[in-house]
Order: structure tokens, then C-alpha cells, then sequence
């Protein structure tokens, strides 16, 4: 047998052979109450982004491709969701402590600014995760704006389009308005995080 058939032979016997090591590919459960938009307003637009272009590695309603299921790139994959998620998790964002989220926050707008996040690879699979430089502001405005407090007290507005695609709990925020008072003791302790200057906000 020629050498490249051989090569061409282990190549493929390697691959089938790797598929026996399969990464977990886990939504945990999504907690209503813990979702980014039951502490904070999440303004349609904002949410939009949050959902194409950051939500199937930071929140737990990850959309695995067939993809994701054929090793190595399930090894890939599972790795930047498992680490995005621990980085932060939109679906999980009522469990950090305010100081981490508040940090968390500012990084949110840094990471996209400097145009490390969503990556260079994802964006090629997901076109529409691509960021326009208007996304970029419509992020660090929302950032600055929560950070500030400027928006204590607010509800979270009304969608104005019903094909939003809001994977990130705005809907569920309101049908859970109804927690209102936790919603709002959970925004004051993040107010209190920011005035107790533990933040700095860089106006700019
Ligand atoms: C393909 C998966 C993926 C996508 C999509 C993605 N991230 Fe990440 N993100 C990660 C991983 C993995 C990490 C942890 C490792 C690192 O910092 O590179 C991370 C880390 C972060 C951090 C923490 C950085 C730090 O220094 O602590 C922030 C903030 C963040 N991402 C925001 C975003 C935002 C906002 C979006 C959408 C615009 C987004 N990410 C899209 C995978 C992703």
C-alpha cells in the first residue's frame, strides 16, 4: 500500500477512535430569576447582541451545533463554553456577588471594544455574531449606564418587536415581575457595590 494511503488509513482510524472521548455538552437548567435581566435592564437592543454574538458560550442556552458533536472540535468547543460560562454566565448572573458582577460589567465592554470577544473564530461559523462598531457603543453605553446607577429603579422597557429572539431572559424578566421586590433589593445591593466606590467608572 502506497505511504499515503497508509497515512490517509491513520487519519481516519485516529478520528474514529477520538469520538469515544465525548465532552459533556450540558444547558444546565436556567433559573428565571437569576437571569442578567431580572437584576438589570436589558434593553431590547442589548439583549439582541447578547444573543447572537456572546449567549452560546456565556449563558446556558448554548445552541450546540452537529459540529460540536464530532471530536476534536467537541474538545474545542466545550472548552470555550465551559470557561466562557465560568467567566460569565448571563443565565447565572443573580448568583455573583455584586462586586464580581459589577467587574464583570465593565470587562463586558472592554473585551468588546478591544475586539476580543466573541473571538476570531466564532464569528466565522456564526456570521451573525459579527459586531458593527455601533454594536460596540450600544454595549458600553449599557454598561456605563447600569454602572452609574442612572437606571435605578427602572423596568426593564417593552420589547418593541416580537421576533426578538431573546434567549437572555428579557421575556422571562417580565414575566417574573412579579419578584419584583427581590429584582429590586438585588439592584440595590449591586448600587450600593458602585457607590461604595469599589468601582471605578471611566466616563468617557
Ligand atoms: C466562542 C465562545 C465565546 C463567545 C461567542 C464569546 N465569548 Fe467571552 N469568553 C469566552 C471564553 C472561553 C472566555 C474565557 C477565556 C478568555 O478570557 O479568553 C471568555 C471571557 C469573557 C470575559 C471575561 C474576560 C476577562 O478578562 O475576565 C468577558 C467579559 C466576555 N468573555 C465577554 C463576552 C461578550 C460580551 C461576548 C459577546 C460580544 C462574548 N464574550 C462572546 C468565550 C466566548
Amino acid at each position: 500500500m502506497p505511504w499515503f494511503n497508509r497515512l490517509a488509513l491513520a487519519v481516519v482510524g485516529l478520528l474514529v477512535v477520538i469520538q469515544v472521548f465525548r465532552p459533556s455538552r450540558i444547558n444546565p437548567i436556567v433559573e428565571p430569576k437569576n437571569e442578567i435581566a431580572a437584576s438589570l435592564p436589558v434593553p431590547p437592543e442589548v439583549a439582541d447582541i447578547f444573543n447572537r454574538s456572546c449567549g452560546d458560550c456565556h449563558s446556558n442556552h448554548t445552541i450546540w451545533p452537529w459540529y460540536s458533536a464530532v471530536a476534536p472540535v467537541s474538545w474545542l468547543v466545550a472548552y470555550d463554553v465551559n470557561h466562557g460560562r465560568s467567566e460569565l454566565n448571563f443565565s447565572e448572573w443573580g448568583m455573583g456577588n455584586p462586586k464580581k458582577n459589577a467587574d464583570v460589567l465593565q470587562k463586558i465592554c472592554k473585551e468588546v471594544q478591544e475586539k476580543k470577544m466573541p473571538g476570531t473564530f466564532y464569528p466565522l461559523l456564526h456570521p451573525t455574531a459579527k459586531l458593527a462598531d455601533a454594536d460596540i457603543q450600544t454595549v458600553c453605553r449599557w454598561t456605563k449606564t447600569v454602572q452609574l446607577g442612572t437606571s435605578a429603579g427602572a423596568k426593564p422597557s417593552t420589547p418593541d418587536s416580537s421576533e426578538l429572539r431573546l434567549k437572555i431572559g428579557y421575556s422571562i424578566a417580565r414575566r417574573n415581575s412579579s419578584d419584583g421586590k427581590n429584582k429590586q433589593s438585588e439592584q440595590a445591593n449591586f448600587l450600593v457595590a458602585s457607590s461604595l466606590g469599589k468601582l471605578k467608572v471611566s466616563r468617557g
